[in-house]
């Protein structure tokens, strides 16, 4: 199933020119582009997009970092994307995230991990709402799945 997720580089991964070999990760994966900017979150985004994790221990230092330099907003499009995305991102804690997964590879730290991902649907859409405007996504055209995926029973497979 096609499908659409949110991914942020967040600010440790700008700061350490990570960008282009984390998003290389995800276009190797055969993941699209649907989405893309740089910007700086403001605090009123953060508690937004954290607002799942209000009042938890770790909250403060979360939206102090994610504030603390510009972002990368990533919009991911593809067959089961939001967990695809998850995989290739690795687990929370990067010390104890799988080698060969970007926070696994590039980090040791539970906070300074480099990079955000959706974890279901439901947060999938409402973060992307959160993140893009319906006019800075773009559609993917068939004619770019065509060596993806195989296309000829309808569905990518
Ligand atoms: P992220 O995927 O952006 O979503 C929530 C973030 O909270 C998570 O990455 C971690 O960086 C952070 N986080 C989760 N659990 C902890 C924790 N126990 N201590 C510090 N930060 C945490």
């Amino acid at each position: 199933m096609m499908q659409r997720t949110l991914v942020l580089l967040k600010p440790d991964a700008v700061e350490r020119a990570l960008v282009g070999r984390i998003l290389a990760r995800f276009e190797a994966k055969g993941l699209r582009l649907a989405g893309l900017k740089l910007i700086q979150v403001t605090p009123a985004l953060a508690e937004r997009h954290y607002a799942a994790h209000r009042g938890k221990p770790f909250y403060a230092g979360l939206i102090r970092f994610i504030t603390s330099g510009p972002v990368v907003a990533v919009c991911l499009e593809g067959r089961k994307a939001i967990e695809s995305v998850r995989r290739i991102t690795g687990s929370t804690d990067a010390a104890e995230a799988a080698a060969g997964s970007i926070r696994g590879d590039f980090s040791s730290s539970n906070r300074f991990n480099l990079v955000h991902a959706s974890d279901s649907p439901e947060s999938a859409a409402q973060e992307l709402a959160n993140f893009f405007a319906p006019g800075e996504l773009v559609d993917t055209s068939r004619e770019s799945l065509r060596w993806l995926y195989d296309l000829s029973e309808g569905d990518p497979l």
